[in-house]
């Protein structure tokens, strides 16, 4: 488990090969379980496979203009119905697309996590039929890394580790 947090890195190209449907079930479940405010389960996922849709959406978010050679990905949104704790959808659903990115990692796929700019949303809406009671909050295109994965050294670093009491 922790080899797995530890060596995790953002991969932003892949071979064209498709996910596996039983890979996407089980990172679709990773992100299911993730902890949630109140177990309240703010979030919804749609999953990207459509070549169009996806260039589509690369073209509306361009700091994730690789997402269109993808071979899937998953947006994760925010879901304000779902709320019993009104604005925790967004922590829910950034627990979620860790334990997403973490389940890709372990399958021995690679992916990233895109921002949703918010001056895209609007486009997405439209694009992908998200009600207004759905914000995207994250993208995150995987599949099979293409070329070497990135190095992951550890980051570990005691100076921002504070004890009892902030000390600068
Ligand atoms: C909230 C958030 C937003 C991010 N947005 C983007 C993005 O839009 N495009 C991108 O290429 N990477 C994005 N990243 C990935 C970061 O660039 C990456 O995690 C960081 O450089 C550390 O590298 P690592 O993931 O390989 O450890 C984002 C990461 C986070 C947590």
């Amino acid at each position: 488990m922790l080899t797995t947090i530890n060596t995790r890195r953002s991969v932003r190209r892949w071979t064209d090969a498709p996910v596996p449907e039983s890979d996407l079930r089980d990172i679709l479940e990773a992100g299911m379980n993730a902890p949630s405010a109140g177990n309240e389960q703010a979030w919804q996922f749609v999953v990207l496979d459509d070549r169009q849709t996806m260039e589509a959406y690369a073209a509306l978010n361009p700091n994730v203009t690789f997402l269109g050679k993808a071979p899937a990905a998953i947006l994760v949104c925010a879901d304000t119905g779902r709320e019993r704790y009104p604005g925790y959808g967004l922590q829910d659903c950034c627990a979620a697309t860790e334990n997403i990115l973490l389940a890709i990692h372990a399958k021995g796929l690679g992916g990233v996590w895109g921002a949703v700019f918010p001056q895209a949303i609007p486009g997405i809406r439209d694009l992908l039929g998200l009600p207004a009671s759905l914000t995207p909050i994250a993208v995150v295109p995987f599949g099979a890394p293409r070329g070497a994965r990135p190095d992951a050294h550890s980051r570990y670093d005691a100076a921002r580790v504070h004890k009892n009491r902030y000390q600068a």
